[in-house]
């Protein structure tokens, strides 16, 4: 299978005045095509640098990265992504949200009436798709924060990217709603064919979607280890109760604390219990 994203001895440095910090360090990786990689580790450990390097919205200090057989010089159509705070213009209907990207990357003076049909049709099937069709002439304010989310990946959809980038997409929304987001995302990417890079600090949501889950450690940001994911790739919500599920969600909660050198929960809950009862 080819690489959709390889990364070589990717680095990056921010200096502020005299402070230096080593966001990421040595970060090798191969994302072959069609995969949906996760991405978990302690809070500042580097995965939204990352994922803004693969984006091409951060410069990287050192290393190479290509996205779909291209080096990374900056942001592409063929990579799309998506926040967790859903940045879709206020000011826009949902429609008028979805098609704004292939606006952009359509020059004006090239576009004919051809792009124009293509471009709706698209925007048409990705309202489907993502259960927006009745809502496209809403605005973003009279969404729930789940339909919102819907909005922002069908307009990263809306470009056909061979990559979808996603940081921590689902973390503003409430448990119930995140597990609807979880099928319809792993539903929409399969069928869309789309290499999928998807940030997490929810050890659950990474292995629930991921073909991998890659862990990383902070100071330096580094690649710890990576976890195959030995479930069927159709998933369903009863998949979470395996013992499989179960074993990788506690092997790689042990890991995190280990690398961020904070005790686990068993751990402090037994310490304070003593305290209590000293
Ligand atoms: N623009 C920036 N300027 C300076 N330091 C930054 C900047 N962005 C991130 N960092 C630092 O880089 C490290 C990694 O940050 P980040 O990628 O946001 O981690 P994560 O997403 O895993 O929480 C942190 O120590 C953070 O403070
Ligand atoms: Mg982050």
């Amino acid at each position: 299978m080819p690489s959709a994203i390889s990364c070589r001895n990717v680095g990056k440095v921010f200096v502020t005045g005299r402070n230096r910090v080593t966001a990421l360090e040595n970060i090798t990786l191969e994302v072959p095509e069609g995969e949906f990689l996760t991405v978990v580790g302690a809070s500042g450990c580097g995965k939204s640098t990352l994922l803004r390097m693969l984006a091409g919205l951060e410069t990287r200090t050192c290393g190479d990265i290509e996205a779909a057989g291209v080096p990374v010089t900056g942001p592409g159509a063929e990579r799309g992504m998506v926040f967790q705070n859903y940045s879709l213009y206020p000011w826009l209907t949902v429609l008028g949200n979805i098609k704004f990207a292939r606006q952009l990357s359509i020059h004006t003076r090239d576009r004919n009436s051809s792009d124009v049909e293509t471009a709706s049709g698209r925007a048409d099937a990705l309202l489907h798709l993502m259960g927006l069709a009745k809502v496209a002439s809403a605005y973003p304010s009279q969404l729930s924060g789940g339909m919102q989310q819907r909005v922002a990946i069908a307009r990263a959809l809306m470009t056909r990217p061979r990559i979808l980038l996603m940081d921590e997409p689902f973390g503003a929304l409430d448990a119930q709603t995140r597990e609807v987001m979880h099928d319809l995302i792993l539903h929409v990417s399969a069928l869309e064919g789309v290499t999928v890079v998807f940030v997490t600090h929810d050890v659950e949501e990474a292995i629930y979607l991921g073909c991998r889950v890659l862990l990383m450690a902070p100071q330096p940001g580094r690649i710890d280890s990576i976890y195959e994911v030995q479930l069927p790739r159709h998933r369903h919500q009863e998949m979470k109760h395996t013992a499989e599920f179960l074993r990788l969600k506690s092997s790689i909660r042990e890991r995190i604390s280990g690398t961020c050198g904070i005790r686990t929960d068993t751990e402090l809950l037994q310490k304070l219990s003593r305290k209590a009862t000293a």
